[in-house]
Parts: C-alpha cells; structure tokens; sequence
C-alpha cells in the first residue's frame, strides 16, 4: 500500500471530487460509510456531482415553463440552451474526444440504433461486393446488426457473407496482421470492415489508423468503427485516420448514466455542404431537416450538412444534459490525451501487481496451479490496451466455479468489477476517479480471495 500511496502522492491528478463514489453502506454491503473500490467504469461510469443540478435545472424548466422551454429556458441567461438546439453544446467537447471535426459528430439515440442506422447507410451490397468483416466473439448487438442488415438485403444465408476473425488458436487477442491478411484475401468482396475500437472482452485496443488506411487502399470497402469501449477511454482520431463511420455509447467511460444518448461520427468525406448536390440516403427524419425549415413541415428533406443531418428524433433533454456535465470534466482534465496519459499509469499499475501475484499464471508457464488467473488483455504494449484488464480465472486440477467465488469475494469486500461468466473478471481504473491506492485494494483483495479458495 505504501507504494500506492506515493504514486498517489506523485501523481495526484485525479478529479475523484467531481464524481459520487458509491460507498459500502448505500452499496448495501455493511453499515460502513467508506467508498468502495469502484473498477466498473468500462460497464456504467460513476455519476459526476454536476449530472443531478443540470438535471434538476431542466426539470424546473419543464415544471415552470413546460413547452415554451423548446424555444426560450427559462434559464438562459445563467448558460442553459433552449431545448430546441440541446445537443449542440456538447458538438466541441465530443469533436476533441474522438478526433473529429464538430460537423462529424452527433449525440443522438443508442449505441445499437446508430449501428443500425449507419449500416442502413453504408453498407450496400452489390454482387461483387457483399461480405462484411468483424470479430468472433464481438458483442451480441454487433453480430444481430450485422446479420439482420443481410437480411433485409435479400441474402439468405449471412453466415456466407459475415466473415469473422478471431485469435490464433492458443491466443487471446487478434493479431493486426490477421485482420490485414483477411482483407487483402477478400479484396474483391468485402463491402465492409466494422470493428470495435476497444473489444468488450479481452480489453484490446485495435489498431484502428493502420487497419482503416490497410483496407481503404482496396477501393470500395469502407471501415466503421463500434467505439463502445474506446469513447472516453483511448484518444482517437477519427478524421484523420479517415474513419468512414463509428458510433458509441456514453454510460461507461463517458459517465453519462444508465442507457446515456449513444453518439456517431460520419467523416466529413461523405457529406457535403451544398443542398443541391445528392445526400447519402439515410434513415431519416425531422431533425436532421434544414434546421431553418424544420417547422414549416415540408415534405422535402434537406439534411443538415455533416453528422447532425443523420439524427431523426429530437433528443432527450435530460439525457443530453446529463451528456454535457460529465464532458465538461473531460474538458476540465485537459482533454482525452492527458486523461489516457494517467489510464496508462493506473493499468500499468495493475498489471504489474497482477503478475506479481503467486496467483499470476503466464500463459507459458508450465507448472500446474490447483487455481490461478491469467490476462486475455494484451499488455506487452501501451497500445494495444486501453484501461480494462480482462481476468480468467481457472484451475489444472478440475476445480470449478473459482471465478464466481473470486467476484463474491470482491464484492463482498468493497471491490466492484464486472464478471463475464463462467470465466471472466473485467476490472478497469477510470483515471478520472481512480486511485493507484484503489488499484492496490482491488489486486490485494484478490490475492486474498485465492487464498481463500
Ligand atoms: C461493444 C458493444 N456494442 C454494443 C453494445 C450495446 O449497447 P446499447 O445497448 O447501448 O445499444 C454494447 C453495450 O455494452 C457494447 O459494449
């Protein structure tokens, strides 16, 4: 603990202050009023302190002022934004966090719905060119969407078209030159390369500059990105990268709540200034109309220029509002790179008192261990990973159910993380309320749970 406490001492930049940190009583787990050790920020991130006032300020408004409140709040001379333009403050603070231009981006519906509509867009199959490529293994919503879009395309048998890459036999993670090779092999026929930028599992960061350019040099296939886990987590650079789409979710590094208003980015290359020229067709609706027009209620769509002009619906106020107070902390900590360069030293942490554990379990070490843990995240290098370490538990002698025991008793002792059943643990220290002390509890909880076995 001592160590931890110095680097907690050298490195003291956390903004833990602006976040409600759950503790062990309103967790339910004793009477005690102590924080718990919170690593759970790759699934739902801590609510900012700010989140409940830019909520009340809109419910008031609603309470005070109900509709009037669309076009003039009540409380616009202390900063808030009429409902009608509610997501347009949060365009600078997102563009930074993924590398856009502001007109790429756009806070709008969920995660899934913006896969869904950016596919109905992008992915256009022809004869020549109809295969998609993503990972085995990727999130369910991924694989639904990727496969029902074959459907409604007329292909009988997606699984002919899907084609998955996955690790080595033996390995947990995909190799870049795997994914490469894979799409030089089906040059002629993909339509589509769609990856995560961080995978849900395993923790790896893909490379995604060097996977996108790989694939662009073949003309015709365009590469999207489901940034769920990379948003908030890993800087990005979409525009430069020449990134065709991506969209993301804000509930886990972006701390915006629970089912938080997903986002999308739609490169500038794709969408252009003037009216009059051709739009990309889209799943369209009013709010992506000419906001000048917007209320006139003509039948004659005019996206706006850029990613805005792919919303439908106009947004939830609360949820956006929510969106806005957790990246003004972003904004706070100087952006996504100095908050990356704290997430490495915080995992980097982890990892080394992970395998420093008697628990520890290279994955070329020989002897057999009646229990132990190993690491599916690759972690040789920084950028292969981003804050979540991906634990699996498991025993040479036929011993079962070590992870659930193991995730009882964290639990139990303060530490929250996430299991991934039969085998797996995710825990993940967000710099922005993480501590290097909170790093130390977690491995030293478990050192003692696998005692426990
Ligand atoms: C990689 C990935 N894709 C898709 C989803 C689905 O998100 P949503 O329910 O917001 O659509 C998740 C949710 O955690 C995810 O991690």
């Amino acid at each position: 603990m001592e160590e931890a406490l110095k680097l907690d001492k050298k490195y003291p930049e956390t903004l833990k202050d602006e976040f409600n940190i759950p503790t062990f009583k309103s967790m339910g787990i004793s009477s005690d009023n102590s924080p718990v050790t919170y690593l759970c920020g790759n699934s739902l991130g801590l609510m900012p302190r700010s989140t409940r006032d830019s909520i009340i300020a809109e419910l008031d408004a609603w309470s005070n002022c109900a509709v009037e409140s669309h076009f003039c709040h009540p409380k616009e001379s202390e900063g808030k934004t009429p409902w009608v333009n509610i997501d347009l403050p949060i365009l600078p603070l997102l563009a930074p966090i993924v590398g856009a231009q502001e007109n790429e981006v756009a806070a709008m519906n969920s995660l899934t719905t913006n896969l869904n509509s950016l596919l109905v867009t992008f992915y256009k199959p022809t004869e020549k060119r109809f295969k998609i490529l993503f990972e085995k293994g990727s999130f369910p919503s991924d694989y639904y969407a990727f496969y029902n879009q074959c459907k409604i395309h007329g292909i009988s048998e997606p699984e002919n078209v899907l084609i998955q890459v996955e690790p080595r036999k033996g390995e947990t993670y995909i190799k870049t030159q795997d994914i490469l090779h894979i799409i030089e092999e089906n040059q002629d026929k993909l339509a589509l390369v769609c990856l995560p930028g961080v995978q849900y599992y395993t923790g790896q960061y893909f490379d995604i500059g060097r996977i996108t350019s790989f694939a662009h040099q073949f003309l015709g296939i365009l590469v999207g990105w489901d940034l769920a886990h990379a948003v908030g987590n890993v800087p990005l650079q979409l525009h430069d990268w020449g990134v065709d789409f991506a969209c993301w979710c804000s509930y886990k590094y972006l701390n915006s709540g629970p089912g938080a208003i997903g986002g999308l980015f739609v490169h500038s290359k794709h969408t252009t200034p003037d009216p009059t020229k051709e739009h990309l067709p889209r799943l369209a609706g009013w709010w992506g109309n000419d906001a000048s027009k917007r209320f006139q209620m003509l039948e004659n769509f005019e996206p706006i220029p850029g990613a805005l002009g792919f919303r439908q619906s106009n947004p939830s106020v609360i949820d956006t509002v929510a969106l806005k107070s957790s990246l003004e902390i972003f904004a706070k900590f100087d952006g996504i790179s100095e908050v990356r360069k704290r997430s490495l030293l915080l995992t980097n942490y982890m990892v080394e008192l992970l395998e420093a554990s008697k628990y520890y379990k290279h994955p070329l070490k020989m002897e057999k261990l009646p229990h132990f843990f190993t690491l599916l995240t690759p972690t040789a290098k920084d950028e292969d990973h981003g804050a979540q370490l991906s634990l699996y538990f498991d025993s040479d002698t036929g011993e079962e159910g070590i992870m659930s025991k193991v995730f009882q008793y964290l639990h139990d002792h303060g530490v929250i993380g996430d299991a991934r059943r039969p085998n797996v643990i995710r825990l993940a220290p967000a710099p922005l309320y993480n501590t290097f002390a909170d790093v130390y509890n977690a491995v030293n909880a478990l050192n003692q749970a696998m005692n426990k076995l």
